[in-house]
Parts: C-alpha cells; sequence; structure tokens
C-alpha cells in the first residue's frame, strides 16, 4: 500500500571497545542505546529533494546540482548533503523519478561519538524506502547509509550504520561482518559528554598519521586492542562487570597512546573513576564528545554526579535491542 507519510527510527550507539582500531580490521563491540533519531518522509510533486533538520535549525532543497538553503547558512549544504545522498540511493534503487521531503529529528548530541549521523541516515533509509513502496533488506539499508557515512567520515569502518541497522550489543569487524553478543544481566553504564565538537574523519586521519609514522609500535598496539574487544565478549557473556571494567581502562590507555584523548576526556573519566566507577573510557572518535562509565547499579547516580561535578553532561544509557524501524 502506497503510504502518504512514514516515520522510521534508529537507534544510537556507543563503542565499549575497540574504536579506531576497528578502522584497522580489529574486533570491535558496539552497544545501541536508548537514544534514537527520527526521520519523516513524503513524496513530492516536484523533482526535489528538500530536507528539514529541526535540532541542526538548517532546511533547504536540493535540485540537480543546485542547492537553496530555506534556513541556515549555505553551511547547510554540506550538512544536509549526505542525507541527500541517502534520498539518492534509495531513489535509484525504486527506479522513481519523483521528489521528497525528509524531516530529521534526534535528540543524540552531534559530533559527540554517539553515532548520530548514522542513526539519522538509517532512519531516512528506511521511512524513505517505505513511501517509495520499497522494501529495503537490512543489508541494502546498511549499504545507503554507508555511503553517507562515508560522505561524513572519509573512511568509515561501518561499525556505526551497522548497530543503527541491527541494534543490540555486535562484534563487528570491518569486511568480516559481525555477530550478535548474548550479554548476561544489565550494562550498567553512564555517559559523560564534554560537550566539545570533533570530527571524526579528522581523528581518524590523525591515527593514521601517527601509524604511518611509528609502523612497528602501532601495528602491535592495534592487535593488543583487538584481544581486549575478544576478551571482553567472555566478560559480557559471563556478566562479569569488573573484568569489563578494568579492560575498559586498559583499552582507554591505548586510545591515549594514538593521541585521540584530550584534556576535557580525562577530566570526566578520572572524576567517574574517583566515584568508584568499575572503569572508564572514551568512547567513538575521542577528542571531546562522549566518555563511559562502567558501575555497580547502586553508584550510578553517584558517578553521574561526579562527572557533572566537574562540568560534563551525564545521563544513565540502556541498551536497545531494536534496529532501525518503523514508527507507527
Ligand atoms: C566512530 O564512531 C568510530 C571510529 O572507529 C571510526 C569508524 O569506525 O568508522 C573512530
Amino acid at each position: 500500500m502506497q503510504l502518504l507519510r512514514v516515520v522510521a527510527s534508529a537507534p544510537a550507539k556507543i563503542i565499549l571497545f575497540g574504536e579506531h582500531f576497528v578502522v584497522y580490521g580489529e574486533p570491535a563491540i558496539v552497544m545501541a542505546i536508548d537514544k534514537r533519531a527520527y526521520a519523516s518522509a513524503e513524496i513530492r510533486k516536484d523533482k526535489r529533494i528538500y530536507i528539514n533538520s529541526a535540532d541542526l535549525g538548517m532546511s533547504g532543497f536540493f535540485e540537480g546540482e543546485n542547492f537553496h538553503e530555506e534556513r541556515g547558512s549555505q553551511a547547510a549544504r554540506r550538512t544536509l548533503e549526505p542525507l541527500k545522498i541517502t534520498v539518492q540511493k534509495v531513489l535509484e534503487r525504486s527506479k522513481r523519478n519523483v521528489g521528497i521531503s525528509v524531516e530529521v529529528r534526534s535528540g543524540i548530541p552531534v559530533a559527540a561519538g554517539l553515532g548520530s549521523s548514522a542513526a539519522v541516515a538509517t532512519a531516512v533509509a528506511v521511512a524513505v524506502g517505505r513511501v517509495l513502496d520499497l522494501e529495503l533488506s537490512k543489508e541494502e539499508i546498511f549499504h545507503v547509509s554507508y555511503e553517507a557515512e562515508r560522505y561524513v567520515h572519509g573512511t568509515p569502518s561501518g561499525i556505526d550504520p551497522t548497530i543503527s541497522t541491527y541494534g543490540g550489543v555486535l562484534l563487528y569487524r570491518k569486511d568480516k561482518g559481525f555477530s550478535q553478543i548474548r550479554v548476561k544481566g544489565e550494562i550498567p553504564l553512564v555517559i559523560g559528554d564534554t560537550g566539545v565538537k570533533r570530527s571524526t574523519g579528522d581523528l581518524v586521519a590523525n591515527v593514521h598519521e601517527v601509524s604511518k609514522q611509528y609502523p612497528s609500535v602501532i601495528k602491535p598496539l592495534l592487535k593488543i586492542g583487538g584481544k581486549i574487544a575478544l576478551r571482553a565478549v567472555e566478560a559480557l557473556e559471563t556478566g562479569d562487570l569488573h573484568t569489563l571494567g578494568e579492560l575498559m581502562n586498559i583499552n582507554h590507555g591505548l586510545l591515549c597512546a594514538v593521541s585521540v584523548s584530550d584534556v576535557s576526556l580525562e577530566r570526566l573519566i578520572y572524576a567517574a573513576r574517583g566515584a568508584d566507577a568499575l572503569g572508564a573510557k572514551l568512547t567513538g572518535a575521542g577528542g571531546g564528545g562522549c566518555m563511559i562509565a562502567l558501575a555497580e547499579p547502586d553508584k550510578l547516580v553517584r558517578v553521574v554526579a561526579a562527572i557533572e561535578s566537574v562540568g560534563g553532561k551525564a545521563f544513565v544509557v540502556r541498551m536497545a535491542d531494536e534496529g532501525v524501524r518503523i514508527e507507527d
């Protein structure tokens, strides 16, 4: 049945283990969280691709090669372009020659390491697909959103669009795919946002520079990152929170070694550890953005307060089983 307007949503994520190392083929662990991006799609009478992002205060339409901003500056083009790519890729698959209006709403902090761009792209792909009466497989949804990620981040591993598509907790390897991890019990986590915005693409490029300069040093370090992720799978499957916390601390040490932490993150991480967190590390690309802390359930409030006392914005997160979905 042809629907007039479709809304889809997709979850944000945190990387528990292995960010950056995953770009070099090492395994990483990623978890979908209970914060979602929402996208609505409608067919237009003209051939324009119109995009409105309420959160970013940007809107405009693409017509052929041209962009016409409605709200925001010409800089809006760069921000909205990945979503245009997503819409175009779905339109190509549908073989329909129509225009599309997309509206995006998201409670996910932007440029903070929580995968907001992938969650938005995934929700857009599904909403547009459905409004065009196209049944996209999960694999196709991943491929379409990965194209948008490439525009945003340059050489992404694909971990962000994968988790937004499938949800749950995944062991992910670039080029080898993923498997679901059966987590025993809850993973009591706090996210601390430094409020410092950064570019994933730039940080990935910095790590590439260091690894080119000191290959004999950095290569073994990347391998250890992979071993930490594999050891953490065992800890997740047995609900061993103490081991998980320690592995998080070790993983953070490696991320410092490749220079992707900064003082804003360290402040929050040490505050969390000082408030009896079992472990704390940056999550995502680093250079600001967000950190995560693991704590016994009765210590979560204390960890939130400690992070906020040093200027971070903190909240408790839960795992989201469901990936991208159509909203009623
Ligand atoms: C970004 O969420 C995670 C990074 O490992 C980049 C990537 O995997 O594409 C930093």
